[in-house]
Order: C-alpha cells, then structure tokens, then sequence
C-alpha cells in the first residue's frame, strides 16, 4: 500500500523540476494528484506520465500570484477529487539580481510567487484541510531562507520570509491538526538551477563550483526533494509541525 493512498494532493509548479518530479512521486504513492502551474503544455506532460503510470492526475493551470486563481484551485481540485489532504506549495521563480539593481517590477514579480504565492495557498488551503480533520501543508523554501550569495536578493528576501511564514502557519494551524513544514533544497538540477548557472557565467564551469561547494560533491535531482516532501506530506512525519529541513548535500552546514 502507497504511503498516500486514499489522499488527494495539490502540487504547485508542478510542470517542472522538483514540482513534477514530487507530484509524479505523490501518484506512485496512490495520491489523486492535481497538478498547478502556469505552464499549460508541462503541467499536461506531467499528468500524461502519471497516466502512464497508471495514477490519476489532473492539470489545472494555476497563477500561484493571483489570490482568486488559488482560492478556485482549492475549490476546483475538491470537486474532483472529494477532499484535499495534502497542498505542497513549491512553484518559485528568481532575479538574478543585486538589491542595487532590482526594479520595483521584477521586486514584486519575485516576491509575489515566492511568498504572495504561497500565503495564498496556505490560506486557501485551511478550511478544505479542517473538513479532513487535518492535512499537510508544505513550502519549498531554499538554502537562501538561512544564507546566500550576491546577486539574488528578491529571491533571498522571498525564502527567508517563507520561513518565517511557515513557522507563524504552524502555530496558527496546529490547532486543527494541520502540519505545515518547508524543504530548504540546495543546488538541484532543474532548469531554475540552470538558469541560476547561466546568470553567474559559463554553466558549465559555474555548476563545477557548485559541485566542489557541495560537501556531497554533486547537485540534487528532483526526486532527491520529492523524497522529503512525501515524508512531510505523508503520516510518516505525524510529529513534524514548523520544521525546515535542509536537503542540499551538506552546504549550510559548511562555513567556508
Ligand atoms: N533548483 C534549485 O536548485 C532550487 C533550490 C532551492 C529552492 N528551489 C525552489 O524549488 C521550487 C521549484 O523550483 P525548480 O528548481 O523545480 O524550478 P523549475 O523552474 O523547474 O520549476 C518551477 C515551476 O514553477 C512554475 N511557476 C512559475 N511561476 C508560477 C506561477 N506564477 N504560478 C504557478 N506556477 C509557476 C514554472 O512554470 C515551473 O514549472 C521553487 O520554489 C524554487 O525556488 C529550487
């Protein structure tokens, strides 16, 4: 028996990267999984690799920044599927940017996903949770909620305040059984990452350097994140409420 059986969940951008590959994981744990994200023709393969699996999944395209299309998310994936058990908030975008140079556009374009995007759907996600007697609800932070680096300060600021809301939901939420933890992933190779690589200088060798900064000696694989949010979203983590957990290959705990 899958670890989700009978549990419906909700996985934002999930068209991609570790979003996918934790509604994939989801599914193959017998969850009903509904897929959000903007990206219309990802969030479609995703659903057409549950099928192909043989779980059950559907896409409903979500802008995790517009507080209605979360609030008819939550709604619509009910109506589907009787309930919601499990909502994992992971869709993120980033500016690699410095504060000097960060435009009030791209500032609020970063912060309203990041952190707008997941107080909405923590929000939304309450009363459907409590009509369960409870449920999980999980965050995908970062390694820059805790440290980071130059040139990336909307995202910095967006994780480090995702943190902070994760603990403030916990307690608010215990109350009703609801569990709410955040992933804190380090360097994981999806096209974000990639991306991060290219804004910096040559890919290749700046994901060399990640490499060595990584006590592990290597990047994260999506799965490698689905893992811990299916422990989180599972009864396996029945005690875990408020929890950061570092999954990245070692590198906060490395001083220099
Ligand atoms: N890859 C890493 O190294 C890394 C490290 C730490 C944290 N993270 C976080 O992990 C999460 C997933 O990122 P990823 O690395 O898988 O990147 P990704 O780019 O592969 O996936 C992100 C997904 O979010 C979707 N998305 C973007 N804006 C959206 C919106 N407004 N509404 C709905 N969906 C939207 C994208 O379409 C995409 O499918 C993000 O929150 C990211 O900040 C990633």
């Amino acid at each position: 028996m899958g670890k989700l059986e009978g549990k419906v969940a909700i996985v934002t951008g999930a068209a991609s990267g570790i979003g996918r590959a934790s509604a994939v994981l989801f599914a193959a744990e017998g969850a009903r999984v509904v897929v959000a994200d903007v990206n219309v023709a990802g969030g479609e393969e995703t659903v057409e690799r549950i099928h192909s699996a043989g779980g059950t999944a559907r896409f409903v395209r979500t802008d995790v920044s517009r507080s209605s299309e979360v609030e008819s998310l939550l709604a619509t994936s009910a109506d589907a599927f009787g309930g919601v058990d499990v909502v994992y908030n992971n869709a993120g975008i980033a500016v690699f940017k410095g504060v000097a140079d960060t435009t009030d556009e791209e500032w609020h374009r970063v912060l309203g996903v990041n952190l707008d995007g997941v107080f909405y759907g923590i929000r939304a996600s309450v009363p459907y949770l409590r009509r369960r007697g409870g449920g999980s609800i999980i965050v995908t932070a970062s390694v820059h909620s805790i440290a980071t680096g130059p040139d990336i300060a909307a995202y910095a600021a967006s994780k480090g305040a995702v943190l902070a809301l994760t603990h403030a939901a916990s307690l608010d939420l215990a109350r009703y059984n609801i569990r709410v933890n955040c992933i804190l992933p380090g360097a994981i190779d999806t096209p974000l990452h990639w991306a991060n690589l290219e804004a910096v200088g040559d890919p290749e060798e700046e994901a060399r350097k990640v490499r060595e900064a990584e006590p592990l000696g290597r990047q994260g694989k999506p799965d490698e994140i689905a893992r811990a949010a299916l422990f989180l979203a599972s009864d396996d983590s029945s005690f875990a409420t408020g929890g950061a957990f570092p999954i990245d290959g070692g590198l906060l705990a490395r001083l220099m």
